[in-house]
This record gives structure tokens, C-alpha cells and sequence, in this order.
């Protein structure tokens, strides 16, 4: 998967990508991730690439000359998708991080400062895509939220010990939250692991967090079970 991120603030993506699994992912060559500053686009004399907006209003709108030049200078994969993170788009889920992760490549497009000019819109038709219903002060925190939640869904992302098939959400879960889990040691302070997970017999093991999942959704998510 090649993730292309659109950004004024290039540091932030790489430097969380140069860590833990992002940065085993890219080493094996799983996943890629490139970032573009609009800022190496602008025609403008002193690099601006945000101006005033039309009509009054605070702040500045990020303008549609440096975005469609740097947008259009990123080569292109057969089966891309380009996406707009912005509170207005539609909730990002697990579902979405799923689908996502068949494309062959992700353009991510960060805004800052007010929003973007409405042009960037009409003219590049992206899929808009908000992390939730709150604001953000730009779009990269949101980027990263959602190249750590499709690389997960991809083969070979997670090493051989690990899977996203039992993560809260996801199909092998049947859309519920993930059972508790208890390592070593097997008594801590007085809280003792449930006898059942040391008893060896898969089939009650598997039974035990079934139940556990569906009543950890009822009491903390039961939304879920609509
Ligand atoms: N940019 C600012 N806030 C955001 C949000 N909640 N989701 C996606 N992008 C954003």
C-alpha cells in the first residue's frame, strides 16, 4: 500500500512513521508512506498557500493553487483513493479502514488553518472522511489515525504472532468489543486470572470470551448490538 499524505507539516507523518509498527511495516515493504507540501507548489513570492477569505470571516482558507498542482504532480496507481480529512466528511470506522485497505494507494489530503477553499472540493472530488465529531487544529492527526487503522487490515502488516481478526469491530469479532486478555503473573494483587483460561479446553476458552465480548458490548457499547 502506498500512502501519499498531502501536508503542510510533513515532519509530523514521518516522524510517527519512523516508529514501532509503521516503521517494521515500511522496512518490510508493506506499506509506503510519502508526503507532499503544498508548500514547494505555491507560485506565490513567499511560499503562502493560505489566504483571507471572500465575503469576511476569521481566519485563513487554504488556497487552490498549491493543493492542485502538488495534488496532481503525485503518480498515480490504477486502483487509488483520494481522500479529504475534515470533520464534515462521513465517520471514519472500522468498516471503512477494511475497505480501504484494498486500494493500492491512498492520497490523504490534510487541511489547516479555517478549511479549504470550496474549489479543492468541486474541482478534485475527493471522499471526505472525519475521525469524529470533534475539530482538529489540521488534518494530520487524522491522516495517521487512518494509515495505522488500514495498514492493520493488510497481509503481512501485524508479523506472525499478531492478527487483526479478533480486534474490537472487526468481522472476526462480529462487530463487538474484544475480550479481556490476562498474561503472567497469575495472581496480582488479590485479582486472579478467570480459572477457565488456565484450564487448557479451547472449546470453554472460546466459549468464556464469546460471552465476555457480548457482555462487555451490552454494558459499554450496546449501540453495537443494534
Ligand atoms: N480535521 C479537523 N478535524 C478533523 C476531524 N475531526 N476529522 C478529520 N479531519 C479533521
Amino acid at each position: 500500500m502506498i500512502y501519499n499524505v498531502i501536508t503542510l507539516f510533513p515532519k509530523i507523518i514521518e516522524d510517527y512513521c519512523a516508529e514501532s509498527i509503521t516503521k517494521r511495516g515500511i522496512k518490510n515493504s508493506v506499506i509506503e508512506v510519502k508526503t507532499h507540501n503544498p508548500r514547494d507548489y505555491s507560485l506565490d513570492k513567499h511560499r503562502r498557500v493560505d489566504d483571507t477569505p471572500y465575503g469576511g470571516g476569521e481566519g485563513m482558507v487554504l488556497a487552490c493553487q498549491p493543493i492542485f498542482d502538488c495534488y496532481f504532480d503525485i503518480e498515480k496507481k490504477e486502483n487509488f483513493e483520494f481522500i479529504m480529512l475534515t470533520p464534515q466528511g462521513e465517520k471514519f470506522s472500522q468498516k471503512i479502514a477494511k475497505e480501504l485497505s484494498s486500494f493500492e494507494q491512498i492520497i490523504l489530503l490534510c487541511g489547516h488553518y479555517e478549511g479549504f477553499d470550496e474549489r479543492i472540493r468541486l474541482g478534485l472530488k475527493p471522499r471526505e472522511i472525519s475521525i469524529g465529531d470533534y475539530v482538529l487544529t489540521g488534518g494530520e492527526l487524522p491522516a495517521l489515525v487512518l494509515i495505522d487503522s488500514i495498514s492493520r487490515n493488510l497481509k503481512d502488516y501485524l508479523g506472525k504472532d499478531a492478527s487483526s481478526h479478533n480486534d474490537s469491530f472487526s468481522e472476526g469479532m462480529s462487530g463487538l468489543l474484544e475480550y479481556p486478555h490476562y498474561t503472567k503473573p497469575r495472581e496480582y494483587k488479590g485479582m486472579k486470572v478467570p480459572d477457565v483460561l488456565l484450564g487448557g479446553n479451547h472449546k470453554e476458552i472460546e466459549e468464556f470470551r464469546k460471552q465476555q465480548s457480548l457482555e462487555r458490548t451490552q454494558k459499554k457499547r450496546p449501540d453495537l448490538l443494534n
